[in-house]
């Protein structure tokens, strides 16, 4: 018998495969199986021959239940080793020729605006799209009843979150602030680029949009360095020396005083072209941030002020690329993709002209 199952365990170490090896599982172990019928005779035995004959058969069990176990690692294993030396994932990207995507002009826009403000030592801060009403309205100084909220036509979701607030697709990027004064100590210097959303929908509205917030909290923060910072800003954007700002008194529930900001233009064969004072076009709201604002934070106003301004992306990247329908941005035309779209390689840089 000890013969039989030596050429069992040979058989197991030669098996092929996983069939194989089950093939000679159930011949050795199965209800069939020639050490399960050695068990079997231990009942007709007296007690002292299944003395002798008990542990020996165990053995034998055990030594087929060891090889089978063997056997089968080193087959998976083996099958592991076969899939990964022949299955491939290639993680790189082909370089030109031909690099076929290119980066989308809101993508290419918000990397330049990244750019040219962290020259001026500002980081770069987000937040979710889906935000909390307290965030995007009550905590920037819009209360419930606030005629604003009818203004922003706002996505509401169904549900409320866990702490019963009333979740919304944000309207607006100002959320963002709120977001950095409750998690950062002043002096902040940041912008926040993203998405945001309005039920808004014709040539030069689409319900989902882009905006970039700025805002720095500070001590003795005054206008001036608003207006000071909104020029570098659009200088190095329009890389023209001749833009002129405009600042009219305006109003926001979350800055006070308010202003919107018009830059000036020139006619040029029939086109405005950003420069010079010919005519203005409005380009984005601002204003210091309103005590309340700051308070509402957890900061005390009294210590420190700031500024904060916000800018339509989109309308960014159609002044200074030429493209004159919003909505275009948006359909994923590969056309339209590649005559607009930027190469992968062309990282905006201050020094070789953020627009390359
Ligand atoms: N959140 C305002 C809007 O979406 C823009 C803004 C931002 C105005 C910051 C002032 C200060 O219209």
């Amino acid at each position: 018998m000890a013969s039989d199952t030596d050429a069992s365990i040979d058989r197991i170490k030669a098996a092929p495969d996983l069939q194989a090896l089950e093939a000679e599982r159930v011949s050795a172990l199965g209800k069939q199986g020639a050490i399960t019928q050695l068990l079997k005779t231990l009942g007709a035995m007296t007690p002292e021959q299944r003395q002798a004959e008990g542990p020996r058969i165990h053995a034998l069990r055990e030594a087929v239940t060891d090889a089978i176990a063997a056997r089968k690692a080193a087959l998976e294993g083996a099958a592991l080793e076969q899939r990964l030396a022949t299955e491939k994932l290639d993680l790189t990207l082909p370089v030109p020729p031909p690099l076929e995507g290119s980066v989308h002009p809101v993508s290419q826009v918000m990397d330049e605006l990244a750019e040219i403000f962290a020259d001026l030592g500002f980081a770069v801060a987000t937040g979710p799209e889906i935000e909390d009403d307290w965030r995007n309205f009550t905590a920037l100084n819009i209360p419930e009843t606030h005629p604003a909220r009818a203004m922003h036509d706002t996505f509401y979701f169904p549900d409320q979150d866990a702490g019963g607030q009333r979740m919304l697709l944000r309207t607006h990027t100002s959320p963002v602030q709120i977001r950095t004064m409750q998690s950062q100590q002043p002096p902040i210097y940041i912008i926040a680029p993203g998405r945001t959303y309005r039920s808004d929908s014709d040539a030069t509205h689409t319900p989902m949009f882009h905006q970039v917030e700025g805002l720095v909290i500070d001590r003795g923060i005054h206008l001036g360095h608003l207006k000071w910072t909104l020029e570098t800003f659009l200088k190095a954007y329009f890389e023209r020396d001749d833009i002129v700002l405009r600042m009219r008194p305006s109003y926001f529930p979350f800055t006070e005083p308010s202003a919107e900001v018009d830059v000036g233009y020139t006619m040029v064969k029939g086109r405005r072209v950003l420069g010079g004072n010919e005519g203005w076009m409005e380009l984005l709201g601002s204003g210091m941030v309103h005590p309340k604002v700051i308070a509402a934070c957890g900061l005390d106003p009294e210590e420190w002020q700031g500024f904060a301004f916000g800018c339509g992306i989109d309308r960014l990247a159609m002044l200074k690329y030429g493209m004159d329908d919003l909505r275009a941005f948006f359909d994923g035309d590969l056309r339209w993709l590649k005559h607009y779209g930027f190469s992968a390689l062309d990282v905006p840089t201050l020094s070789g002209g953020v627009g390359a």
